[in-house]
């Protein structure tokens, strides 16, 4: 028998370490207050990170229409739209950080971040391997809370998904070890006040919006310490909702579910650890056009940030199609930036556009190439609809005609 003593101990030395770190964390959450009161501000600062490849062709369109939508506060100096630069995967490869110190620094002056795709490198491509920007920075500014709304009127669809979001198997995700070359472990992290926050956020939308539903999403029977805490929880903060019906799926069943057309319309508010998250939102994203077409708000009680929740597609810049690229799914993330800083009478409109030009109108539509628009026609376009003195007249009739 080989003798792996200094393997293991290597690996719990390993192993101690991070459990210090989580209990930190955990000691950190226990500690915050409430979320940020944007109407308390003297001045909300909008950080702009365009990202890698197609990121920046379409975060200027998102921004372009977020300009038109706030020009009086941009005047007054109410609101600033501020670029921040260097998240970029030449210079994350450089620095050898998922995001360079310096863009930290800056990203932390503002109060929330529209942000473009920024390039994940896996373990097996050529690139050193550094973190996933998104994850770092939901961890970095306890961005806790991933949500995305998913809505197909004409199917009856209208989802919204709750997704836990610095915790799981994602925050561990690169500090997991090779205890020998043949032994790999990875860590999977959920705590009680990490799962508290994301569903009692989720019962709280639930209950504000009048929706008598919320269906948690695990696998704790077979998980059963990680997601049978996150699940106790959850029925734990579901009793203080009475009035809120509560259910809980496994993973494996749910995303057949949601292609079961007779019984996905019942399900309303989901709440989900992190990788169920991840997998379940690109599913349900793809019942209305596709992951170019979701928006996405990552929420902390300080900071929040708004993101398209597809890649960055570098095979389109490649081929000189930067201009052809989708920008809805980015403004769609401005639509719900718009909502959290308290401007929701705006940020209804410009959905309601999104919705009439992607999935009624369709007066132009994106191919990805130069048979369709380009974005930045199609954020005019978008503009267009915007003023319309009769949008919601026009987007009722589209909604009514869709049942
Ligand atoms: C998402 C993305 C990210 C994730 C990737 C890019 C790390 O797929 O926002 O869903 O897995 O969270
Ligand atoms: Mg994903």
């Amino acid at each position: 028998m080989v003798d792996y003593r200094a393997q293991i101990e290597r690996a719990k030395q390993h192993f101690g370490e991070i459990l210090e770190q989580q209990l930190m964390r955990v000691e950190d959450i226990k500690e915050q207050g409430d979320f940020i009161d944007y109407r308390s501000l003297e001045k909300i600062i909008i950080g702009v990170v365009g990202g890698d490849g197609i990121g920046p062709a379409i975060t200027h369109e998102a921004q372009r229409i977020l300009e038109f939508l706030l020009v009086d506060e941009i005047e007054s100096g109410k609101v600033e739209f501020r670029k921040v630069e260097g998240l970029t995967i030449e210079n994350r490869i450089a620095q050898r950080k998922a995001i360079p110190d310096d863009v930290l620094a800056e990203l932390r002056k503002c109060h929330v971040i529209l942000k473009g795709p920024t390039t994940t490198p896996s373990k097996l491509d050529p690139h050193p391997n550094v973190e996933s920007a998104n994850v770092a920075m939901r961890r970095e500014l306890d961005l806790f809370a991933n949500v995305r709304p998913v809505r197909v009127p004409s199917e009856g669809i209208d989802w919204i998904f709750f997704r836990e979001n610095t915790e799981g198997a994602y925050i561990l995700g690169s500090l997991g070890i090779d205890v020998t070359d043949d032994l790999a472990v990875d860590f999977k992290v959920i705590t009680t006040q990490g799962s508290e926050r994301i569903v009692r956020l989720a019962f709280e939308y639930a209950d504000r919006n009048g929706i008598d539903r919320v269906t948690a999403v695990t696998k704790a029977n077979v998980i059963k310490t990680t997601d049978g805490k996150f699940l106790e929880v959850a029925y734990r903060v579901a009793s203080e909702y009475p009035h809120i019906r509560f259910d809980d799926w496994y993973i494996d069943i749910m995303t057949a579910k949601l292609i079961d057309k007779a019984r996905r319309t019942e399900f309303r508010v989901f709440v989900l650890p992190n990788l169920y998250g991840d997998i379940l939102t690109d599913e349900a994203a793809e019942f209305q056009g596709g992951v170019g077409t979701a928006g996405s708000a990552n929420i902390g009680k300080r900071y929040a940030m708004f993101e398209a929740i597809h890649g960055s597609a570098p095979r389109m810049v490649k081929e000189g199609r930067a201009q052809y690229a989708d920008p809805s799914s980015i403004i769609r993330a401005g639509a719900m930036l718009l909502d959290h800083i308290g401007w929701q009478e705006r940020a209804k409109r410009l959905h309601m556009a999104l919705d009439i030009c992607g999935q009624y109108e369709k007066r132009l539509v994106m191919t990805g190439r130069s048979t369709g628009a380009t974005g930045s026609e199609y954020a005019d376009y978008i503009m267009s609809t915007l003023i319309l003195d009769d949008l919601e007249q026009k987007w009722q009739a589209y909604q009514n005609r869709a049942f």
